[in-house]
């Protein structure tokens, strides 16, 4: 093989590999068992007969040596840590809130603010629904309601911020309902399942503005707000030259309140929280805390796991990691668009995402195609991805009707720290070789739809 000589001087990973898990990759004949037995659902799946596992970011990422020296530093008291007030000053610090409430992970923090701000009857607009936080809302009484730009719901238009809130559409919210109605704006940096796609700051700043007049508090999903902070260094003028820290405090600090799975940016394997300057929402959240999670100084966790996302978040702000990791996603995704792969455009913060309507276009909805795509790829190399589409969309609460959304997409997303650019390469070429085939691709029937989540456990047969 002859390697031509570089255009420019390469950049790498700001870490190097101390310690490695070994991989096996188990034959086709067993992948088709194993995807059969997982009833082709890939959250099915047994992690040993996977290869390289993509099915998530949350709680996959590799801690550093620092991280890991922490967890030896665990108090392990049960009420007032001090690993517990470490976590406080590292958010305080780079997220900018006054006050703290530690949760076991994401949707912990999802269900105590629901609890606490939604009442029956009210309305919750957001920049596109994600899974957890969504049925949160509906079981409080919310009926959410999405108010995305439009582009958003295009996988091939490449509007650099397809995350930001159509303030149009939450005018038209307010004038129908009423500000009274309407129980606070939920806003995702990144949003997850419009592709990982970010919100502008100006957008973000409009936002603020609108909600002050009519007195509407703005929630950040601020799971992957470090990665929407990347992109506001990438893509919006006059922010080249700002730390990626200093643009996330900024960004926070047009929000009131947030809820956070620590299980993504923060670099940590479990933990999350809920932050925020209202002093008589976290004396609630703290109070309510104690009765689904744990003690208001613990919320569902150990001591060493608060300490090491304190010092993940430290880690996650840095502008190399962030620099790194966006980096791998756009390495993989850009293989897709010289190959021609139809995949969400702009590419992502956390993962590529297949457009699975378009690859396997002779599917109808109902037969789930991003469904049919994800296992179709598990058999061809081990590579293991997730389904974003009509089974992750679920039913509508009242109708009880599928909800059959615009997206339908395969999830490839990538763990911090994880992977090698080499392993980056076999997924390529085993999505190339899946694609290759997608003639022959069959549909999917659901034969088994648990109430809640149901992608997370929903059966299937090959049609
Ligand atoms: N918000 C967003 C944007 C998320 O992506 C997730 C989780 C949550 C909230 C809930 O957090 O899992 O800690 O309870 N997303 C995972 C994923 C499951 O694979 O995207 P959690």
């Amino acid at each position: 093989m002859v390697y031509p000589k570089p255009a420019r001087r390469s950049w790498a990973e700001p870490w190097k590999v101390k310690m490695v898990e070994l991989l096996k990759l188990i034959t086709p004949e067993q992948r088709l068992r194993s995807i059969e037995e997982a009833g082709f659902n890939t959250f099915l799946l047994r992690s040993e007969d996977v290869y390289i596992d993509l099915l998530t970011d949350s709680g996959t990422n590799a801690m550093s040596d620092i991280q890991w020296s922490g967890l030896m530093l665990g108090d392990e008291a049960y009420a007032g840590s001090k690993n517990f007030y470490h976590l406080w000053e590292a958010v305080t610090q780079h997220y900018g809130y006054k006050y703290l409430v530690p949760t076991h992970q994401g949707r912990g923090a999802e269900h105590i603010l629901s609890r606490i701000l939604i009442k029956p009857g009210d309305f919750v607009p957001g920049n596109m629904y994600f899974t957890t936080t969504r049925l949160h809302q509906e079981l409080a009484g919310g009926t959410f309601v999405d108010v995305i730009i439009d582009e958003a719901h295009e996988p091939a238009n490449e509007h650099p911020f397809k995350g930001n809130v159509d303030l149009v559409k939450l005018q038209q919210l307010i004038g129908e309902v009423g500000a009274k109605r309407i129980s606070y704006v939920s806003v995702a940096g990144t949003v997850n399942m419009a592709g990982g796609q970010p919100q502008s700051m100006a957008n973000m700043r409009a936002l603020r503005e609108l909600c002050r007049l009519h007195g509407i508090r703005i929630v950040l999903d601020a799971t992957r707000a470090i990665e929407n902070a990347y992109f506001i260094h990438q893509r919006e003028p006059g922010y080249q030259n700002w730390k990626i820290a200093e643009i996330l405090k900024e960004y926070c600090s047009y929000t009131d309140t947030c809820t956070m799975s620590a299980k993504k940016d923060a670099l940590v394997n479990i933990g999350g929280w809920l932050a925020t300057n209202d002093q008589g929402l976290f004396e609630e959240a703290r109070n309510l805390v104690v009765v689904f999670e744990g003690l208001h100084t613990y919320g569902g966790l150990a001591g060493r796991d608060m300490e090491a996302m304190a010092r993940g978040i430290v880690e996650s702000v840095d502008d190399d990691h962030m620099r790194s990791r966006v980096g791998q996603v756009e390495y993989l995704g850009q293989h897709m668009l010289d190959w021609g792969i139809p995949i969400v455009k702009p590419i992502g913060g956390h993962a590529v995402f297949l457009d699975a309507r378009a690859i396997y276009a002779h599917l109808p909805q109902s037969q789930y195609p991003a469904q049919a795509l994800a296992a179709d790829l598990y058999v061809d190399c081990g590579v293991r991805a997730m389904e974003r589409g009509a089974v992750s969309s679920g039913r509508d609460t009242k109708t009880g009707e599928e909800r059959f959304p615009k997206l339908e997409l395969v999830r490839l997303a990538l763990p911090r720290r994880v992977y090698t650019q080499a392993h980056m390469d076999v997924v390529a070429e085993s999505i190339l070789a899946t694609y290759e085939r997608r003639e022959q691709a069959r549909g999917l029937r659901m034969v088994y739809e648990p109430k809640y989540l149901r992608f997370f456990q929903a059966r299937f047969e090959r049609i």
